[in-house]
């Protein structure tokens, strides 16, 4: 069958017959589309990043770790700005609060929120460890805690963008 008379979901399931694509198949046989993937994947694999530059830090390769975690959060700032707040003001904003009850929403505003909390956390700490832009008062004191606290809040909020794509994406997991 033509591809163009085809839904997305019903062309993955002609794709993985066909066996092409088949990596692509195997692990995202959803409804989402490639932009959607390549976030998850992204996410994915700055979430695992920040957790490596964790323990560069534990090893006491400083220099390394403020390398590793700067370019993450950075790398994630553009993700947000170009993938995510433009998604989340067209297909959430404009049914707060109505549908808040509804999960799809739900989530996702959950989602926003504490991932606004978490990317401005990050750069907070980046501007405070790694330059001097902030006046002294404005510094943090305990940089163990404050990035054990961030870290430990984006991967809550990373979840939260897995739950979120699922409850997009993966429509049959909720079907009776
Ligand atoms: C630390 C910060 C963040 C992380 C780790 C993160 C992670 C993720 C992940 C893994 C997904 C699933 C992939 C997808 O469906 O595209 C996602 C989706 C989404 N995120 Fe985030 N996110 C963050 C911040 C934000 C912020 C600040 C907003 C909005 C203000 C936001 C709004 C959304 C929306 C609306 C989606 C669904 C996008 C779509 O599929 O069209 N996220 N996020």
């Amino acid at each position: 069958m033509p591809r163009e008379i085809l839904t997305r979901h019903e062309w993955n399931a002609v794709g993985g017959l066909r066996g092409d694509n088949l990596l692509r198949e195997a692990f995202f046989e959803t409804a989402a589309p490639r932009a959607a993937d390549l976030v998850l994947t992204l996410e994915i694999a700055m979430g695992v990043g920040l957790l490596v530059g964790a323990r560069l830090a534990r090893k006491g390769r400083f220099r390394q770790h403020a390398w590793c975690q700067s370019a993450i959060v950075l790398l994630n700032l553009v993700v947000v700005v170009v993938m995510m707040i433009p998604s989340f003001r067209v297909h959430v904003l404009p049914r707060i609060p109505a549908k808040l009850g509804r999960a799809y929403y739900a989530l996702a505003t959950t989602h926003a929120a504490l991932g606004t909390v978490a990317e401005l956390a990050g750069l907070y700490i980046l501007l405070s460890a790694g330059t001097s832009v902030l006046p002294d008062k404005l510094r943090i004191t305990k940089y163990k805690t404050c990035m054990r606290t961030a870290l430990v809040l984006w991967w809550v909020v990373l979840l939260l963008g897995l739950a979120t794509y699922v409850r997009w994406y993966v429509p049959h997991l909720f079907r009776k």
